[in-house]
């Protein structure tokens, strides 16, 4: 593949770490460059100044074949989203008007709607269908900059069903360029055939579906939902375990609406991130800091629902390493942009734009055991997001529009 090389780059953000992750203080470390060079094919491979560029391309030791001016923009590496739920059916916007209301989330679910809701649209949907959709949601993130993009499924809760939003996952991965991720979320509710007989579905989870999920590489991670009224601490070990022993990476959604020891379970059970934690309590806090499970906060949920934010700061100074995504799903976050969640993570969770820029990329690529993202460092693929402007801090504080001027990814302009 042929060369190109960025010159005159204002404001270049490395976001560089060895260690592929970045906790507590060294979330504020993003290795920022003035007046920069990079050289790429589909992978970064020389980073310096203009000058040395320069220099280097008269002594013929460098060769891109397009030099292209970046004054007055700031690269970043491109944002890992390192949890949706964009493949989908249906609409729950009757919900949100509900809600707004003053009917609560958990209440819309007991009735049937919620999750159960999409779940019927899910199962009425063709494969193709809902790649479409997923397409949909995962083509407007990357106009927004993203460039890796986690997708579960878990609004089948049915063998079939399942499998069905895994093979449309699948099929995404054929129609973009976006690096794809994939999880199996079958554990995201108890199907209302079940309702009365979980642990029979737990069964089918245990010794069907996941079995089959791993045998066929449908998915690289196996998450649950644990929380009050979803599924207890006691069968999240039961079910993440059996994900383990056929060789699944496991995540967990985790202290979202109730406090129930979710971080200590993800800390346990070594899982590689744990999600939401709006009640985390502060034990919880030091056994993920001490397991290095990621802690991903998802503030686009917390504003929807007009939930109390999680404690981003608590989990700082403990020495978390935190990673920031959308969760964009119909029920509690309808977004699929990363810079609307680093401005919520800034205003509302106080977290500095340094570090909501740490958790949007390099922390975002550890969440989903990817070495290869989150970063501009020499070998790591070129994702990398043109901004048009050279002050970053616009990100969160000029919000709600589009910084994102262009979006490379493996060095192909998207
Ligand atoms: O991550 N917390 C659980 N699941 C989703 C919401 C699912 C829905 O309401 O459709 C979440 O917020
Ligand atoms: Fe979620």
């Amino acid at each position: 593949m042929n060369q190109t090389a960025f010159e005159n780059i204002s404001t270049l953000i490395t976001v560089s770490s060895e260690e592929g992750r970045k906790s507590g203080k060294e979330m504020n470390e993003i290795g920022c460059i003035s007046d920069a060079a990079i050289l790429f094919d589909e992978k970064i491979r020389w980073i310096g100044s203009t000058e040395e560029l320069r220099d280097k391309i008269k002594s013929g030791e460098l060769a891109p074949e397009k030099v292209i001016s970046q004054k007055g923009k700031t690269i970043m590496p491109g944002f890992v989203d390192s949890h949706t739920h964009i493949v989908f059916a249906g609409s729950r916007a009757n919900e949100y008007a509900r809600r707004l209301q003053g009917v609560s989330y958990q209440q819309i679910a007991a009735e049937g709607g919620g999750i159960l809701s999409t779940m019927r649209a899910v199962r009425s949907a063709s494969i193709e269908e809902l790649a479409e959709i997923g397409l949909k949601y995962a083509r407007s993130a990357m106009r927004y900059g993203t460039t890796t993009i986690e997708i579960k499924s878990g609004y089948g809760l049915s063998f079939e069903s399942e499998m069905n939003q895994l093979r449309a996952i699948q099929l995404m991965k054929k129609e973009i360029p976006m690096t794809i991720v994939s999880t199996f979320l079958g554990a995201h509710d108890i199907p209302p055939e079940y309702k009365e007989n979980r642990e029979e579905y737990i069964d089918i989870l245990c010794n069907e579906m996941i079995p089959y999920v791993a045998e066929n590489n449908l998915a690289d991670f196996c998450d649950i939902f644990t929380d009050t009224g979803y599924y207890t601490v006691e069968e999240t070990e039961k079910i993440l375990n059996t994900a383990k022993e056929v060789g699944m990476k496991v995540k967990i959604h985790a202290d979202e609406l109730t406090p129930v020891a979710a971080a200590e379970c993800a800390a346990r059970l070594n899982a590689v991130s744990a999600d939401h934690l709006l009640c985390i309590s502060e034990e919880g806090m030091k056994q993920m800091a001490e397991k290095a499970v990621i802690g991903t906060l998802l503030p686009g949920t917390a504003y929807n629902l007009r939930l109390p934010y999680a404690p981003a700061r608590t989990m700082i100074e403990n020495n978390m390493a935190i990673a920031l995504a959308t969760d964009c799903n119909p029920g509690s976050c309808l977004s699929e942009n990363m810079q609307m969640m680093i401005s919520l993570a800034c205003t509302n969770m106080r977290m500095t734009v340094e570090e909501a820029i740490s958790a949007s990329t390099i922390n975002g690529a550890a969440a989903l055991a990817l070495e290869q993202k989150g970063q501009i460092a020499v070998d790591k693929d070129a994702d990398m997001i043109i901004l048009s402007t050279d002050e970053y801090a616009n990100i969160a504080y000029h919000f709600g529009i589009n910084h994102a001027e262009n979006v490379w990814i493996k060095g192909q302009k998207v």
